[in-house]
């Protein structure tokens, strides 16, 4: 099939390389020069494991192409939209103006297919619910044979080349004319043809619940973190250790083990901006009541990163003017080098606001760090970071970091202190090799 791909963001770029790794002829289409002339040269513009090769192979073999210029997506039978929603400045909502203005580009440059087949557009975005209502009207007025469908996209950065090939699940929201809803899915049917024929679950909706489920289902990964990370503020306060509580309540497979990992919090660009959105939308449909609980899932997610600034004032007994403290890790998890709403990136701010002195060490961030920040140190490597160290707090968990051996580091450091803000550290190692380990709702062990 012939389809393009509005926004090449982490989503859009993905999604088109993976299009075309399923056999179809993708144009990816963004406003951004700088990124479209990487993705032509088959380079990837941000860190994600595995899209480097798809884009070298179908950009070489001609399947995939990356453009600025708006007419080259006349001919696709399927337009995709993928471009960013982030959270308007000052205000929870999320800011539309790409999507609307990707249908601007379809409508102005989308030419109907001979064959009797519709032009489909297929949302993807994160949007309001109630968006695609309001698409699918514009689309109508236009007078031309162009259709909507809603079809939410869950893949997780650092994983995003799997969740796309092999999602585990795939939505269709569809109009609730059956004849316009028939025809959208036969198109979704056959560009994702793959997928279906691999037994890949399909859900049919209508437009809200198709939006609906794409902020439900981050909301519910928000709360559980936050969840657990609650509770990790009661082990503190009684002795705990809420590493085991999370196992222990994970075995209950009503509950399940993935999503309880305690420690400084959930960031990046997805699920912060989206559960302020879906709240902001609330309160737009008068419901704002509904969603009250996640002003609290969001008010938890902010208290942790005070609490790992308070465990670095504890592990230096007080102020941290002065003192040097050495950052493991500063993209919001490990595998990206996004550094979106990044709480080792929030955490470390503070810590240099407070008059710490950072080296900031991280796999894939580091580059991009110095350029943003050109007056902090950061350093090549973890050795270079934690030498003269008051305190060693690692933030994101890296492979690389989760491996550290506590007994070569504690020589290079000024007081073995270790933060561990992910508890994914062992504390009886670490205690053992003559650390002070503080983690995040598992107390200190030294
Ligand atoms: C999230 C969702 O997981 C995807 O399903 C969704 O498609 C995507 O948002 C999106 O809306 O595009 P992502 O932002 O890549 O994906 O990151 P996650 O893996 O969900 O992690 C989010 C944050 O939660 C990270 O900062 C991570 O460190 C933190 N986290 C995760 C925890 O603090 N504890 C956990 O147990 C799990």
């Amino acid at each position: 099939m012939r389809i393009s791909v509005i926004g090449c963001g982490y989503l859009g770029a993905v999604h088109a390389a993976c299009m075309a790794e399923l056999g179809h002829d993708v144009v990816g289409l963004d406003v951004d020069e700088a990124k479209v002339r990487k993705l032509s040269q088959g380079v990837a513009p941000f860190h994600e494991p595995g899209l480097p090769e798809l884009l070298a192979r179908h950009v070489a073999s001609g399947r995939l192409r990356f453009t600025t210029d708006p007419t080259q997506i006349a001919d696709a039978q399927i337009h995709f939209i993928g471009v960013g929603t982030p959270q308007l400045q000052g205000r929870l909502g999320a800011d539309m103006t790409y999507v609307h203005q990707a249908v601007d580009t379809i409508l102005e440059h989308a030419v109907a297919p001979q064959d009797g087949r519709p032009v489909l557009v297929a949302g993807k975005s994160t949007v309001p619910v109630g968006t695609a209502e309001g698409i699918a009207a514009r689309l109508a007025e236009s007078g031309r044979d162009i259709i909507l469908a809603w079809n939410p996209e869950f893949l997780r950065e650092g994983y995003a080349v799997g969740d796309t090939l092999t999602p585990d699940r795939i939505v269709y929201g569809l109009c609730e004319d059956r004849a316009v809803g028939n025809r959208a899915k036969e198109l979704l049917d056959e560009c994702y043809a793959t997928q279906l024929a691999a037994d890949t679950p399909l859900i049919l909706a209508n437009y809200p619940t198709a939006e609906l489920v794409k902020v439900a289902a981050n909301s519910f990964l928000a709360t559980k973190i936050s969840f657990i990370n609650a509770m990790a503020e009661l082990c503190d306060a009684t002795g705990g250790d809420v590493t085991r509580l999370a196992e222990a309540i994970g075995h209950d497979d009503r509950i399940g083990r993935k999503f309880l990992q305690a420690g400084i919090g959930f960031g990046g660009g997805c699920l912060p901006k989206d559960i302020r959105a879906f709240m902001a939308r609330a309160g737009e449909l008068g419901v704002d009541e509904a969603l009250t609980f996640l002003r609290e899932v969001d008010t938890i997610n902010l208290r942790r990163r005070d609490h790992a600034v308070n465990l670095a004032e504890e592990a230096v007994g007080g102020r941290l003017v002065g003192k040097k403290i050495a950052v493991l890790g500063i993209t919001f998890k490990p595998d990206t080098d996004d550094l979106r709403d990044s709480p080792a990136l929030d955490i470390a701010g503070r810590l240099w606001a407070r008059g710490a002195e950072l080296a900031i060490v991280d796999p894939a961030a580091s580059h991009t760090l110095r350029e943003r920040r050109p007056d902090l140190n950061v350093p090549e490597t973890v050795e270079e970071a934690v030498t003269g160290a008051d305190v060693v707090m690692l933030l994101t968990p890296w492979r690389e970091y989760v491996r550290l051996d506590p007994s070569s580091l504690i020589s290079l450091v000024n007081s073995p202190n270790v933060i561990d803000g992910r508890n994914v550290l062992d504390p009886h190692e670490w205690a053992d090799a003559g650390w002070t380990y503080y983690g995040m709702g598992r107390g200190v062990s030294a």
